[in-house]
């Protein structure tokens, strides 16, 4: 979703908010634009399209400015054009938005009732005018106490969300924000502050961050901060440092951020094992995962709540949670919990799974839970992100920084913390014995190297590609976790290659799916030995026998299933605990490698956003 980022200090470059945009890239746009003030007045470009088509325009902007503000736009209320790309200017106000101004409709007939022309289609040009409209009927103060004043009365007319940066041409060293329901982050600097949508942007040029919250207003000058909430009392938050480096951010010699982060999966696995699990007494360390302070052995049940991959990561972890911890687990789509009449209580624990911590629906669902007296936990992995603050208790996935759009690493991760909690329950509960979770804290420990051995799988893989790019439709199926994984699979291949695929639970191909199949039809088969192989085999049988098309996915020496597929690919040998983070590595790549065969974007697929914080 939009990328909003502001800067005020000693002075900045065109080039400084253009890189700052690129960082942001990954949240999904589709136009893009930067205001700069300088003391001759503010200059304003925009373009449509990716940022390159902004960068042509960076010469007609002032070569350096005291403040600026920049946007990069993913369309909700009118086209992607040049003309609703932010900023929007009304009077001397200067403003742009990451959110949906739900009232817009009422507050635009008012608007123009008074007069005020509206030059785009989007929902922001409301509150320009209608900022500009409240700073000018006040007659008394200095242009910043009226400017602090009319933000005050304007949000408090605004429904739905908003992340604001706003510059007013009258207060020509001061940067202004208000923020509902959208992610934003101040960041500071010797002489310089900075807002941002994520701490991505700004990296670079500072390690310390704020996270504003929910009804904040922020004032910012060179190297002064001061926040105030709606109503006007001071607000006083330490900034925390945060440990990303500009390296983590960069893709490293790989030709796609997915690329590298596909790579990254056993670091993402290793960082989030990492001082959670004692070897030697076969423990897992509860402060350390973040669940120490939640009541896990009374719990009664569990029900995780995930959007997009992130659900997937949820669905394939109640298999293993139910089977160490013996409690029900249910998971949900956030879009459909939200909405679902709330029947928990203080011993269900509800999981919140996000990797910006910022998707609009998780949140509202875990919000919801909350408030109907439910145990939260949030498994993110953004450090100190909105669902995280809305949660009793917060487990990081630590997989670092993830730039393209499509999840991977981070899924891994997920599934590392999301098992982590399955054991703390176990361990607390003592539904496994010490040799048990003994024996699943050496097999979790083997993962990374297990991962790295997978990867060595990705040149066979991009020649597999070349004889499936073509298609326009595919099945997936798998049994048990791998279910969830073919599932995860089907969406990586549709969300990056824009190829029609569909996963299905083996055992429900017979209910409908089966009448697909024909000598046309290539269905990519999870079929690891584990306790569902043979029924799989069955499944793997039946669409032979129609004429389908299979590509395996199995064990390396499983000579069976090599001589029953058309493709075969040989995953290392590992013990069925571990399976799912195994087998989803192929299918991340096999998906990467379709999209570039097909030359699509494989970092930022077309519609799609990284963090989606509206409903
Ligand atoms: C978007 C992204 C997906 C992600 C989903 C949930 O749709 O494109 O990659 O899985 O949001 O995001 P979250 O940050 O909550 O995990």
């Amino acid at each position: 979703m939009c990328g909003v980022i502001g800067y005020v200090g000693a002075g900045a470059t065109p080039s400084f908010f253009l890189n700052a945009l690129r960082r942001l890239e990954y949240r999904g746009y589709d136009s893009a634009g930067i205001a700069m003030l300088t003391q001759d007045g503010v200059v304003i470009q925009r373009a449509e399209g990716k940022l390159s088509q902004l960068e042509r325009k960076l010469d007609k902007l002032p070569a350096t400015a005291k403040v600026g503000i920049g946007h990069t736009r993913w369309a909700t209320h009118g086209k992607p054009t040049e003309n609703n790309a932010h900023p929007h200017r009304s009077g001397p106000i200067v403003l742009l938005h990451n959110g949906i101004i739900e009232n817009y409709r009422q507050l635009k007939e008012m608007l123009v009732v008074k007069g005020y022309e509206f030059l785009s289609e989007t929902d922001t040009e409301v509150a320009a005018h209608l900022l500009h409209h409240e700073y000018k009927n006040l007659t008394s103060g200095t242009p910043e106490q009226r400017m602090r004043e009319a933000l005050r009365v304007v949000v408090r007319q605004l429904k739905g969300a908003f992340a604001f940066g706003i510059i007013c041409l009258e207060t020509p060293e001061v940067l202004y924000s208000a923020k509902l329901g959208s992610p934003l982050v101040i960041g500071q600097a010797d002489g310089e502050s900075f807002l941002a949508s994520g701490i991505t942007a700004l990296v670079e040029h500072t390690r310390q961050f704020l996270v504003v919250e929910d009804g904040e207003i922020v004032v910012l000058k060179a190297g002064q901060i001061e926040i105030e909430s709606f109503d006007g009392k001071p607000v006083v938050r330490p900034f925390s440092r945060v440990e990303w480096s500009v390296a983590m951010m960069e893709k490293g010699g790989y030709r796609h951020f997915m690329l590298k982060e596909i790579h990254e999966h056993p670091l993402a696995i290793a960082q989030t094992l990492s001082g959670r699990v004692q070897r030697d007494s076969g423990s897992i360390n509860l402060a350390d995962l973040g669940v120490g302070s939640l009541p896990l052995k009374t719990l009664k049940r569990v029900q995780i709540v995930a959007c997009g991959t992130s659900f997937y990561a949820a669905s394939l972890s109640k298999y293993f949670i139910e089977s160490v911890a013996r409690i029900p687990v249910e998971v949900d789509l956030a879009s459909e919990y939200r909405y679902r009449a709330s029947t928990v209580d203080e011993n269900t624990l509800v999981v919140a799974v996000s990797q910006s911590g910022e998707t609009a629906d998780t949140l509202q669902a875990i919000k919801s839970a909350r408030a109907a007296g439910a145990q939260t936990l949030a498994v993110v992995n953004v450090p100190g992100s909105t669902i995280a603050h809305a949660c009793h208790a917060e487990s990081l996935t630590k997989a670092g920084p993830e730039i393209g759009v499509a999840s991977t690493k981070a899924f891994a991760a997920q599934l590392t913390a999301l098992y982590l909690v399955g054991l703390a329950l176990a361990q607390e509960r003592e539904t496994l014995n010490q040799a048990e979770l003994r024996f699943y804290v050496d097999e979790f420990v083997k993962i990374p190297s297990l991962v790295e051995k997978c990867l060595g799988l990705s040149e066979s893989i991009e020649r597999l590609a070349n004889r499936y790019h073509q298609l326009s439709s595919l099945l997936f199926i798998g049994r048990g976790p791998q279910w969830p994984v073919a599932l995860e699979g089907s969406l990586k291949l549709k969300e990056l290659s824009y190829i029609h695929a569909e996963a299905y639970a083996a055992g429900e191909l017979k209910h409908g799916p089966i009448a697909l199949i024909d000598e046309n039809m290539s269905v990519v088969c999870l079929a690891p030995r584990d306790a569902y192989y043979e029924k799989t085999l069955s499944n793997i049988e039946e669409i032979k026998a129609r004429g389908g098309r299979i590509l395996a996915v199995g064990q390396e020496n499983d000579a069976q299933l090599q001589e029953l597929a058309d493709d075969f690919i040989g995953i290392p040998e590992c013990s069925e605990a571990i399976l799912p983070f195994i087998t989803t590595v192929p299918l991340h790549l096999f998906a990467y490698w379709i999209a570039v065969r097909k030359g699509t974007d494989v970092d930022q697929p077309r519609n799609l956003a990284k963090s989606v914080t509206v409903e």
